[in-house]
């Protein structure tokens, strides 16, 4: 399977708050690439879930036509962000909040949904190239990727990046309970059965615990360069 159709992939995959967003949007920005922010996706399908007052369980099957029928419009803004509309409502923020995070991990453990997500993630490859961020972007969704890079860092170190963040967007939240959210994610996004949370087998993995946020998207440009030229 091709599943990049020869359009350069670079992946970044790794837990929450581990930084991906971030680096993807400045990689993305230096590289003048497309970005597909796959943890969007399913944010959306979980607000959409709890707005139609569907359950967000592994093995509900309306999840999956949710999923489907996802009628969204992502808008590129300034600095890289994008703005989210969906069924016609600004969800830009809502879908920010950790309540949305953690329903969407619930989510994101039925196996409908993923495929349902599948070729919608597939699709925003475009010349001259795509920045793909999520879980599973190296293992599942661009398993040919030619750059795979895989963020880590300490509970500690991503709650308070999280925390920060939160704030930045007047989001409130406290640390203790998001290192609490935090360790249930990863156990839930690493422990589930479908497209567990796992570094690929080719990805290169950077540990940014002591790296500011220049330096990861050095090292992640840099092997671009080594890889594209
Ligand atoms: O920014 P943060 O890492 O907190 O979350 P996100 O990337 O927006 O993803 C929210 C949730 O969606 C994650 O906890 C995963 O359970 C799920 N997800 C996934 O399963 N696969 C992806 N490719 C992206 C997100």
């Amino acid at each position: 399977m091709n599943s990049s159709k020869g359009i350069p992939v670079v992946t970044i995959d790794g837990p929450a708050g581990s930084g991906k967003g971030t680096i993807a949007q400045r990689v993305a920005r230096k590289l003048g690439w497309k970005i597909l922010d796959s943890g969007a996706l399913y944010r959306l399908v979980a607000l959409a879930a709890q707005r139609q007052g569907v359950e967000l369980d592994s093995n509900n099957k309306s999840l999956a036509d949710i999923a489907k029928n996802l009628d969204v419009i992502f808008t590129p803004c300034h600095e890289g962000g994008v703005d989210i509309c969906l069924e016609g409502d600004d969800v830009t923020r809502a879908v920010r909040t950790e309540e949305c995070g953690n329903a969407a991990s619930k989510v994101a453990t039925n196996e409908a949904v993923r495929s349902a997500l599948l070729e919608r993630q597939r699709n925003f490859q475009e010349y001259p190239g795509l920045v793909a961020d999520g879980r599973d972007m190296g293992t599942v969704v661009f398993p040919d990727a030619k750059v795979k890079i895989y963020l880590t860092a300490s509970p500690e170190i991503r709650a308070k990046r999280r925390l920060n963040q939160l704030k930045e967007q007047g989001i409130n939240a406290n640390l203790p309970g998001l290192v609490r959210d935090i360790e249930a994610r990863d156990a839930r996004d690493s422990g589930r059965k479908v497209a567990p949370l796992v570094p690929a087998d080719d990805a290169i993995i950077i540990d940014t615990d002591n790296l500011s946020i220049d330096e990861v998207t050095n090292k992640v440009l840099d092997r671009v360069k080594s890889v594209y030229g």
